[in-house]
């Protein structure tokens, strides 16, 4: 059994000792979407710090728990806070929440985040739909002891956003008036925002968004065999791209203020999963 199992396996352990709840899907709340409980009946909560071994997300306004439930018929993990690398976490613990929620029963992880927007013709509150990502500048969470009980030693990442889950996202923020942009996710380690060079150099990559969270999580979960989709809330246009200077607190004013169509958009379509 390699290593991190062995930790993976003592969180399950302890997650069994509290509840019997096999969620289906499992919901990472970014920035803004911090107040999603309330859409959700949940029946347990279980705070990070509880879990043995489990990171502690030490972020302003990432209060983290598990929050087990249901959004209409679906049963559902979601996290309220995620574990972020640029906090001093290894790779390894930083996906373990997401290595978790497969062992917990997910078969489908939607990942949520507040990201810099790169594309000129995007829109500061506009949501994207990821449909693919970059996570070149960003150690992948997969180096290290393969955990073969979850995944392969090289698996393929040809399809790593499900394209039938984009198409329910698709159809959904169209019956519901949203309009969605589609799009890149290029994930840096953060913390520090990035120079304007630096945003000219994603922009040349292909890059439309930029954040510092998601990619390893997506990696982590294809690794595991988990279907994955995910939206990102464009809550600044990335550095050099407009006269604001880029701070933390602007990201989540904006995120804050798209909160109640994001948390409509997000709950009519996991009803629908
Ligand atoms: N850069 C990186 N991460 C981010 C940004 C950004 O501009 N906005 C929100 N998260």
């Amino acid at each position: 059994m390699s290593a991190q199992y062995e930790i993976l396996r003592k969180c399950y352990e302890y997650y069994r000792s509290v509840t019997d709840f096999v969620p289906r899907v499992g919901l990472i709340l970014g920035s803004g979407l911090g107040g999603y409980a309330e859409q959700m009946k949940v029946e347990t909560e279980i705070p990070y710090g509880d879990i043995p071994g489990f990171p502690v997300s030490t972020v302003q306004g990432h209060d983290g728990r598990f929050l087990l439930g249901y959004i209409g018929q679906v049963p559902v993990v979601a996290m309220k806070g995620r574990v972020h690398y640029y906090e001093g976490y290894s790779m390894e613990q930083v996906v373990l929440p997401v290595r978790l929620m497969k062992m917990m029963g997910i078969e489908i992880l939607f990942l949520t985040n507040a990201s810099g927007g790169i594309n000129r013709a995007f829109h500061v509150g506009d949501f994207m739909m990821i449909t693919d990502q970059i996570s070149s500048f960003a150690p992948s969470p997969l180096i290290g002891e393969n955990v073969a009980e979850l995944g392969e030693r090289f698996p393929d990442m040809t399809h790593i956003y499900d394209t039938e889950l984009q198409e329910l996202i698709r159809t959904t923020a169209q019956e519901e008036d949203i309009p969605i942009r589609e799009g890149i996710y290029l994930q840096t380690t953060g913390p520090n925002f990035e120079s304007p060079a630096e945003i000219r150099m994603y922009a040349v990559c292909g890059a439309d968004a930029v954040g510092m969270s998601t990619a390893c999580e997506a990696i982590a979960a294809r690794h595991a065999g988990i279907r994955v989709c995910g939206i990102s809330c464009i809550s600044n246009m990335a550095s050099g791209l407009s006269d604001e200077e880029l701070s933390h607190l602007d990201v989540q004013a904006v995120a804050d203020q798209r909160s109640g169509e994001f948390k409509r958009l997000v709950t009519r379509i996991i009803e629908k999963m």
